[in-house]
């Protein structure tokens, strides 16, 4: 058997806008249904998560995983700007209770990807006052956050800079050309270190973000292997340097992406893709630890998300599988990793994609609202009982 270090977190993971449903008060939900959007649905109830919180979590938890990853919502605790619900306070917190009532310890992110409404028309990430607003809200969720070890900033700072490059979903889509806002890749930057240091005023919190990494493939031409740095440069490294100092850092993998010398290669056309259009490339998880492992200069890894799309959920148990194989071998080199979440615990609303790409563990009704566990859940769930492969 492949064993995993002591007290490693089995987990899997979720972010607010993709399960909770009826999230009206965010930037997402008003691009959604704005008149020329590029998303292919708006994304509704979702899987009414926002209700349905305690089942979800008792499913992972019978199943054997020990750990939680979900996000609170920005835009529900502060709707308006300086107006805090208590009500939503009230909501989350109680997550976090059930969550550790359930065995599952609560991995919380603070911002992923979606904002208020009112943030984004007051001047989005460019503001002058963005990173104030930003914290001002961290410590408003501070109280609910006790008895949480590990706290996710900012989720794929990477691909916010690109939406806010172009403030364009389809770009979230196809995790496309970078077209990174620079500004604001240094003002989320700011707002991490801001939200570390108030985040470290709860006692045993530990602070950092969660980096969406590529494994990037030279094709070896001419001209190719410049590209790679100047292409994967403000895509992953420059965020993955900045982790340095970090509590820990979470990574996120899921494919790899060849560069020639004109930049990324669309996926070729006879190997196995997904359900997001990406390769069937296990070995990413490996490759992307590996790479943040030693652009940090060796901070604690967490891996907060690796799943892929698909309607077969025996493909889905062959790529974990992979990865966790990878995994493995990068633990037994001696990389510190502590836990493994995948991406997703639920079927979900994929961004501009809409419903069809299914990452869950658990599938839904989307008329009932029902829950079907898929056997990749039993699956990783004797994983985690075992603590092994
Ligand atoms: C990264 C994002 O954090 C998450 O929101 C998204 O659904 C998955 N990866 C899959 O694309």
């Amino acid at each position: 058997m492949l064993e995993f270090p002591d007290g490693f977190l089995w987990g899997a993971a979720t972010a607010a806008h993709q399960v909770e449903g009826n999230n009206t008060t965010s930037n997402w939900w008003q691009m959604e249904h704005a008149p020329n959007t590029t998303m292919v649905e708006p994304s509704g109830d979702a899987a009414d998560h926002f209700h349905r919180y305690p089942e979800d979590m008792r499913l992972l938890a019978d199943a054997g995983l020990n750990s939680y990853r979900f996000s609170v919502e920005w835009a529900r605790i502060e709707p308006e700007r300086g107006f805090i619900s208590r009500a939503m306070i009230d909501h989350y917190r109680r997550m976090i209770d059930t969550a550790r009532e359930l065995g599952l310890d609560p991995t919380v992110t603070l911002m992923h990807f979606t904002v208020p409404q009112w943030f984004q028309r007051d001047g989005f990430w460019r503001a002058s006052d963005a990173v104030d607003l930003f914290s001002r809200y961290v410590e408003t969720v501070l109280p609910i956050l006790d008895g949480v070890k590990y706290v996710c900033t900012i989720n794929e700072p990477n691909i916010a800079a690109m939406l806010a490059g172009g403030e364009d979903a389809a770009n979230l889509v196809a995790y496309g050309l970078p077209n990174p806002d620079l500004a604001v890749a240094d003002t989320l930057l700011d707002a991490h270190h801001r939200a570390s240091e108030i985040v470290h005023s709860v006692s045993g919190a530990q602070a950092g973000w969660t980096i969406a990494t590529q494994a990037f493939h030279s094709t070896g031409e001419s001209g190719a292997d410049e590209k790679l740095h100047e292409y994967g440069h403000p895509r992953d490294f420059w965020y993955l340097e900045r982790s340095a100092g970090d509590d820990f850092v979470g990574v996120q993998a899921y494919t790899r992406t060849f560069i020639g010398p004109e930049g990324p290669r669309p996926v070729a056309s006879d190997v196995e893709t997904t359900l997001t259009g990406w390769e069937f490339f296990p070995a990413a998880l490996e490759l992307g630890v590996r790479s943040a492992w030693e652009l940090s200069g060796g901070v604690p890894i967490l891996v907060t998300e690796n799943g892929i799309a698909t309607a077969d959920d025996t493909r889905r148990i062959a790529y974990t599988q992979g990865a966790l194989e990878g995994l493995h071998r990068a633990i037994s080199d001696g990389i510190d990793v502590r836990a493994y979440q995948h991406w997703s615990a639920l079927d979900n609303y994929e961004w501009a994609s809409g419903f069809a790409p299914t990452f869950g563990l658990i599938g839904f009704d989307h008329e009932t609202f029902a829950r079907h566990p898929k056997p990749s859940l039993a699956w990783l769930g004797e994983v985690a009982r075992r603590n092994g492969l």
